[in-house]
């Protein structure tokens, strides 16, 4: 018994400090929309006035459009990170499309600063990843569109079409700026060659653990979730499928967020990095709301979304755009934001989130349909209304989308 609480207390102490995972700086205001060709090197880039930012500072567009993949590895990786997203910086996230050709490889490579979440929007992927030493155990699961899988941060990975059409993957990536290292350009490919004795230290990956693949229902609570024994783990702890399916959007906003993370990916415990898909029936809006844990980047898949997110006091700007089929946007950490359908068609976001679990606080929700209730003196008076205004917004029902 007394051995046994020493165990648990040495694993508990042993998760805890995993959990100050290297990861992309916390930002340390609404946004820094970077300066793309500075003579001031800092860790990340150095921030425009932010008088200065616009809506166009957290956009991309095109995103859908297939890419060549006439190339030796007959597959093409499009990246949208701070250098194509300048207001990623300091925000932790981002994105990449990954175009095969069948047949077609993504090389075995790392990225030294970030988790990597992947959804197939087209083709079948055969894609694996190998833990660090000692173990070097490969995780493989072949993958169908709307199949999401996790590749936990710094461990080799790799996607093969092992199809005869081509192939289309989504991926999220937990940093600003993740890097990529194919394994065999800097080993074999380097300049000069590097030593042996170099190559060995240059492959440790400096996690205490490879991943915390999390134990769903545990007693005990800690930040985040409990770890389950590393040698149960298999690639199904890293695996979601079905991201594709359209969701019912009949209800009263018209819009429904099928979220993936840490509840529906167990293996994302730790990794700092979630997805979302998110439904709009025509004029359905995601209400406005924040995520406390999370900026959130998003890629329109289907329709056209209005969208925006207001800067905190004394500013409250709003930064809004239009967005269409391939058109990428960011809302920075913490900030209220929404996406409305303003078309007649359906429309279809797909998200990703620098968090296992970013949260989410929808305004109206949380202040009128909080339980208890606030007191409507508190409200009336904050929002500078009457008494029976805050009484009848009190009295709505407050449907929750996610
Ligand atoms: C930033 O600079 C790089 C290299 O000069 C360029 O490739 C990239 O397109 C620029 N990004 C933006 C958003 O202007
Ligand atoms: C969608 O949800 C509504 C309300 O819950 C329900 O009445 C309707 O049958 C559902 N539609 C489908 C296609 O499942
Ligand atoms: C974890 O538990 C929650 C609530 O009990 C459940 O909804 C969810 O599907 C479970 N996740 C997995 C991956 O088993």
């Amino acid at each position: 018994m007394g051995t046994h609480f020493i165990l648990v207390t040495i694993a508990i102490m042993a998760l805890a400090s995993t959990l100050v995972s290297a990861s992309d700086p916390s930002p340390l205001q609404d946004f820094c929309v970077a300066i793309n060709n500075s003579d001031v090197f800092v860790n990340g880039k150095v921030c425009k006035d932010p008088k200065l930012a616009t809506a166009d500072d957290f956009f991309f567009s095109s995103l859908l459009t297939p890419q060549s993949t006439s190339n030796p590895v007959g597959s093409k990786v499009t990246p949208v990170n701070v250098m194509q997203i300048l207001g990623l910086n300091t925000l932790g996230i981002s994105l990449a499309r990954i175009d095969f050709a069948p047949y077609g490889l993504n090389p075995p490579h790392t990225h030294p600063r970030a988790t990597e979440v992947i959804v197939v929007l087209e083709g079948t992927l055969y894609v694996g990843f190998v833990t660090s030493n000692t173990d070097n155990r490969l995780f493989t699961k072949v993958l169908y569109p709307g199949d999401v899988f996790v590749f936990p941060q710094g461990l080799i990975h790799f996607q093969f079409n092992n199809g005869k059409t081509n192939a289309v993957a989504l991926a999220a990536l937990s940093s600003q700026n993740p890097g990529t290292i194919t394994v065999a350009n800097a080993v074999f490919g380097s300049n000069p060659r590097i030593s042996d004795d170099v190559l060995a230290k240059a492959f440790q990956v400096d996690k205490k653990v490879d991943f915390c693949v999390a134990i769903n229902n545990s007693d005990v609570f800690v930040n985040g979730k409990v770890c389950n024994d590393p040698k149960l783990a298999t690639a199904d702890d890293f695996f979601f499928s079905g991201l594709l399916t359209p969701q019912n959007t009949s209800n009263p906003v018209g819009s429904m967020v099928t979220p993936v993370n840490v509840m529906q990916i167990l293996g994302l415990n730790t990794l700092g990095i979630s997805l979302a898909r998110i439904d709009f029936a025509p004029y359905g809006l995601n209400p406005p709301h924040t995520h406390p844990r999370a900026t959130e980047i998003i890629v329109v898949l289907e329709g056209t979304l209005y969208v925006g997110f207001v800067t905190s006091n004394t500013d409250n700007r709003l930064f809004t755009k239009v967005l269409y089929p391939g058109d990428v946007f960011v809302f920075p950490q913490g900030l209220i934001h929404f996406q409305f359908n303003n078309g007649k068609t359906n429309a279809v976001a797909l998200a990703a989130l620098s968090s296992q679990n970013p949260g989410t606080i929808t305004v109206a929700n949380a202040v009128f349909g909080s339980n208890p209730m606030i007191s409507d003196d508190v409200l009336a008076k904050a929002f500078q209304v009457d008494k029976k205004v805050v009484d009848h917004l009190q009295a709505q029902f407050w449907y929750p989308n996610n």
